[in-house]
């Protein structure tokens, strides 16, 4: 019990390493909050036409998810575990080296739901892809994604899973305002599409 508020710094400050900052930093690309929506996530990284970036991007948010996870469950156990998952999701959102403005928690989402119950993270993607598919829309296909996740995990019997995911997936969402508005609007960039940059 006593490690609980560790295992949120450890994720926190794991989670508020920005990724698709850093990469496309040392990439040398222009800054990536002044190209497309501003997001320093996978989404906005492709964005610059660099997919190895975004590819990369990608990989290491969702894996900070992971890394979190699977180090404070080792030394404290599950409850510890679903900590640094909290810690780790606020940290990508709310990065205070970025003054609190990070990413929209795709990537770190599914690292953590791939430390915690690896088939939800299968689940995860495969709605993810069937919604970018059908629609072309990134931001479409994580919130469709992550609004059935806490579901699958109550129908699975997790239930102290299922709530934590709920309160990431409102995270998502709150996230994602400005792309919901955009969806509504019918404004919204298609993966693929050269974004208007807002
Ligand atoms: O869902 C996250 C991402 O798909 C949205 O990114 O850059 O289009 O706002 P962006």
């Amino acid at each position: 019990e006593a490690f609980l508020p560790v295992a949120f710094v450890i994720g926190y400050l794991l989670g508020s390493i920005p990724f698709g900052l850093v990469l496309t930093k040392l990439a040398g690309t222009q800054d990536i909050r002044s190209i497309g929506s501003g997001s320093i996530g996978a989404t906005n990284v492709l964005r610059t036409g660099r997919k190895s970036l975004a590819a990369g991007t990608l990989l290491f948010d969702a894996l900070k998810g992971t890394v979190a996870v699977v180090i404070c469950g080792y030394i404290a156990g599950p409850n510890a575990a679903m900590v640094a998952g909290l810690g780790a999701f606020l940290g990508h959102l709310f990065p205070v080296w970025l003054k609190f403005k990070g990413g929209k928690g795709v990537a770190v989402y599914i690292g953590i739901l791939l430390g915690l119950f690896w088939p939800a993270a299968l689940v995860f993607c495969v709605l993810w892809l069937a919604t970018a598919f059908t629609t072309r829309y990134s931001s479409l296909s994580a919130l469709v994604a992550s609004f059935i996740t806490p579901m699958f995990l109550w129908w699975f019997g997790h239930l102290a899973l299922s709530a934590l995911f709920a309160v990431l997936t409102l995270l998502l969402f709150y996230a994602h305002r400005e792309n919901i508005k955009r969806l509504q609007s019918g404004k919204e960039s298609r993966i693929g599409e050269k974004a208007q940059s807002i």
